[in-house]
């Protein structure tokens, strides 16, 4: 358990699970395996940089700020076998090219180097296990500041309206994605324990099914109502009037505010400006990448086209099932994220305040800004 964001003030997110626990003190992390969500709830001992490196690059943690701190961790782990900085480089190119687009994990990678680089080798592995266990809190905190901002928006509606909430979210921006909270889940989770009353419409968000099998596993978890339904139903839905507000997570926003997330949020964007369904961004500042003046320097990333050819899941006596979707040689793509243009974001909710506008966010992160030019 990290126990030290409690310490600053945070509130525990009171759900009983958590995407990633270390002990005070023991140089191991546990994670829970999500690829096996929601069928069963499996937790994983990490306990060197590889295994890090291979449980960021299957999916067995995934999440923007997730792979982050599994990142920063992978480097502590790298670090306590060898301080030396061909080791030290090696593991954070290692670690790095483990997934390409969410820019959370070079950023957690890099602090934790800048903090050893200058230090003598035998003081290495102790700093990196402490910023590591840094990143980790401030995560838990940051949610939780983006969750009381995001509340404030959930209240106000809630005053202008009966009856619950409908709020549209997508793939898994969720406590799982994170050390704590969520960011897109925070201000739901704060608005349901207040007694507001909330509805979710959770995408599917093929072909991994984020939402299907972890959103949904953790609305079911914190007793929240939920719909599930197909992707190409969002539009739909927004023009039937169903749907109040759309929340998403972001896996790396340039600094002209175009947010890149899972394949799909695009469509959801346009969709609700053409439905004038307010459509908000939740950002973490390590989120954001100061360096990119728009979206189309984003690396996305391209996954093998087996996941759209088939799918994955449990038959009716529990056993898991892969079974194929198209003709035997069909070509499929597989990108897994897209780029919603920041003109279609009414709001990016960051642990600041809510940025009307990219310009916002810049005058809002001065300091975040300086660190990372
Ligand atoms: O491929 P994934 O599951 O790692 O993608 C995750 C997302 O796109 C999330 O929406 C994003 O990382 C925000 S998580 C707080």
């Amino acid at each position: 358990m990290i126990d030290s964001a409690y310490s600053i003030g945070v509130p525990a997110d009171p759900a009983s699970y958590r995407a990633l626990r270390r002990t005070p003190g023991a140089h191991v992390i546990e994670v829970i395996d999500q690829r096996a969500l929601p069928h069963a709830y499996v937790t994983v001992r990490i306990a060197d940089a590889d295994a890090a490196a291979l449980a960021i690059r299957k999916m067995m943690v995934r999440g923007a700020p997730l792979i982050g701190v599994v990142g920063a961790y992978g480097l502590a782990l790298a670090l306590d076998r060898d301080p030396a900085d061909a080791a030290l480089a090696k593991a954070h190119s290692a670690l790095d090219a483990t997934r390409p687009t969410a820019v959370n994990l070079r950023w957690a990678l890099d602090r934790v180097r800048n903090v050893v680089a200058a230090l003598p080798l035998s003081e290495r592995a102790a700093a990196a296990w402490r910023e590591a266990d840094a990143v980790a809190s401030e995560d838990i905190a940051i949610n939780h500041a983006i969750g009381v901002h995001g509340l404030e928006l959930l209240r106000e509606m809630a005053r202008r309206r009966s009856g619950p909430i409908n709020v549209m979210t997508h793939c898994n921006a969720g406590a799982l994605a994170t050390c704590g909270w969520g960011t897109a889940t925070a201000p739901l989770f704060l608005a349901h324990a207040e007694g507001l009353p909330l509805h979710v419409w959770i995408s599917e968000t093929r072909p991994r099914l984020q939402g299907a099998h972890l959103t949904a596993w953790e609305m079911g978890q914190r007793g929240i109502p939920y719909t599930l339904f197909v992707d190409a139903a969002s539009g739909l839905l927004m023009r039937r009037g169903d749907v109040d507000v759309v929340f998403v997570g972001a896996d790396r926003v340039a600094r002209n505010g175009d947010a890149c997330n899972k394949i799909g949020t695009y469509d959801k964007a346009l969709a609700a400006r053409d439905n004038r369904v307010p459509f908000y961004v939740a950002l973490p500042s390590p989120t954001i990448d100061w360096q990119l003046t728009s979206g189309d320097g984003v690396p996305i990333e391209s996954r093998s086209a087996e996941e759209v050819l088939t799918t994955l899941g449990r038959d009716d006596y529990g056993q898991a099932l892969r079974v194929s979707l198209a003709p035997p040689g069909t070509r499929a793509v597989n990108y897994a994220f897209d780029i919603t243009p920041a003109r279609l974001v009414t709001g990016f909710i960051t642990e600041r305040g809510i940025a009307r506008a990219a310009e916002w966010l810049v005058a809002m992160f001065p300091d975040e800004q300086r660190k990372r030019a």
